[in-house]
């Protein structure tokens, strides 16, 4: 491609020394796209986070010869945006790290891969170097699964808890961490907890795989937070540092959803410590609570607009500083606003179209302060229909709350500072209230969808008579 490319370029300049009224064509013509001055700094920027050697997309974009067999597919997927992946709608919400590509950016690439992908003269910016190591520096203190674990090629979705030995003396404090998958296609995501009370070894050791499946009871299992697919390094706010106990056992809580291909997992972790403990107490929530265990969670096949939420009134204000989103597959639009005491409206998420792949934590460019009266409120709508293209089933079938990918779950999680420190329980006890309705209702859910199961079970024993 690079050499047919060339000579036109020169024959378009030599056309406009020879006559004027070529010009307006001809400076379109000096415009023309091409890798080295234009399209490799777009892949290198936007691109090359992911695709690179060793990363999670499935290639690397870094050179000409990586980019030019691809272009026409690099202008598909940009076009709709499905790539570079980022689910959340611009402008509503300012997030860190937005992986946006510009619409002149688009039109580039699209330029490019229509001109046929040339090369152009000269060469292109180097690729940006990227730290082999951690993204933060030298870590305090490096963690791995004890031993690898084997993810089969196919079956159902593995949940398994790997403990995995604190050798600290003292208490810590984490105020930054990265997790690190090593089989990238097949880690769905890892929730990280501390267990002081050896619980979770014992499990670990009732047989001879490592880790552990199920939810055994853990007293005091404390979170560390987690990592899902996309997730990058994680940096607490000031004051905030998450507590690690000495001597604790760090548990990997991993989902694995096999990709078609035997894998080996063993995933690390990298901590960074505080040098002082917390002087804020950090507030989790979730609307609807319990990842919707209790929101009646119930979807017709064909329903393109089931729609569940929760409604959350602050009784002091607070720092909201992220977001996370979760669904499965066929949840399809997240919305959340703050509805402010004056009747204003503060932005906080809105997803259009949710792609399971991505389940990032999204943490405000700035925390967005919400005063006391403040009511936050969450939508999340599924689309079970036959026209949703990630709907696992086609045709499409009843869908329940449950753990299980092709089951449904649904809830955005927020996470807060309190504004004042003296706040911090008062806030606890009102989202408790809620908390606590969801948990009552999750009973009943659950007997309902064992009830709805055995009759659906019965019709098709009958009629498959
Ligand atoms: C945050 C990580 C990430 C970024 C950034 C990213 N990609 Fe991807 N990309 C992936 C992953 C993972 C896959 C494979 C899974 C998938 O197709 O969703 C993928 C798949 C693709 C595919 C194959 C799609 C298909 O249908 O086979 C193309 C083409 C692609 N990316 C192009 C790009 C381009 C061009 C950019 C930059 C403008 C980009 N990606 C940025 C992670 C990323």
């Amino acid at each position: 491609m690079k050499t047919p490319y060339v000579p036109i370029a020169l024959a378009c300049g030599l056309a406009l020394l020879s006559s004027g009224t070529a010009l307006a064509a001809d400076s379109t013509r000096d415009d023309a796209v091409t890798f080295n001055e234009h399209v490799a700094t777009i892949m290198h920027e936007r691109c090359a986070s992911c695709h690179r050697p060793d990363q999670a997309a499935p290639f690397s974009l870094l050179t000409y010869e990586d980019a030019a067999k691809r272009a026409q597919l690099i202008r598909a997927v940009t076009g709709t945006r499905y790539m570079p992946p980022w689910n959340a709608e611009p402008g509503y919400g300012k997030f860190k790290g937005e992986r946006r590509i510009t619409d002149q950016e688009i039109a580039t690439l699209a330029a490019w891969a229509e001109a046929g992908a040339p090369e152009g003269p000269g060469s292109a910016p180097a690729p940006p170097t990227f730290s082999a190591g951690w993204l933060l520096g030298e870590p305090d203190l490096v963690l791995s699964m004890e031993e690898p674990f084997t993810i089969p090629a196919d079956g159902p979705d593995i949940y398994r808890n790997f403990p995995t030995r604190v050798p600290t003396t003292e208490d810590k404090w984490v105020r930054a961490l990265q997790f690190r998958p090593q089989a990238r296609t097949v880690v769905h995501h890892s929730l990280f907890k501390a267990d002081t009370s050896g619980k979770a070894r014992e499990f670990d050791a009732r047989d001879k795989t490592p880790g552990y499946s199920g939810m055994g009871p853990i007293p005091g299992k404390r979170s560390l937070s987690g990592w899902a697919v996309g997730g990058q390094a994680r940096v607490f706010p000031e004051g905030s540092p998450l507590f690690l106990p000495a001597g604790s056992d760090f548990l990997f809580e991993s989902h694995f959803h096999p990709s078609g291909k035997q894998e080996t997992e063993r995933s690390s972790i990298a901590l960074y410590f505080a040098d002082k403990p917390a002087s804020r107490t950090r507030l989790s929530f979730q609307l609807p609570p319990r990842f919707g265990s209790g929101a009646g969670i119930d979807i017709a096949p064909g329903d393109a607009s089931f729609t569940i939420g929760e409604s959350f009134t602050l009784p002091a204000p607070v720092e909201l500083y992220g977001v996370t989103p979760h669904a499965h597959y066929i949840g399809k639009e997240f919305k959340s606003w703050a509805e402010l005491p004056d009747g204003s409206e503060v932005p906080l998420i809105w997803i259009k179209d949710w792609d399971f792949t991505w389940q990032d934590m999204y943490v405000y460019e700035e925390p967005i302060m919400l005063p006391a009266g403040a009511t936050i409120h969450s939508r999340i709508r599924y689309d079970n229909s036959a026209e949703n293209p990630r709907n696992p089933s086609n045709p499409p079938k009843r869908v329940f709350w449950g753990r299980q990918s092709e089951d449904e779950m649904g809830s955005i999680i927020y996470t807060a500072l309190p504004a004042n420190e003296s706040d911090a329980k008062a806030i606890r006890e009102a989202y408790s209230v809620i908390n606590k309705r969801h948990g009552r209702q999750a009973i009943e859910d659950s007997r309902a969808r064992r009830a709805a199961k055995r009759a659906l079970a019965a019709r098709a024993a009958s009629s498959g008579q």
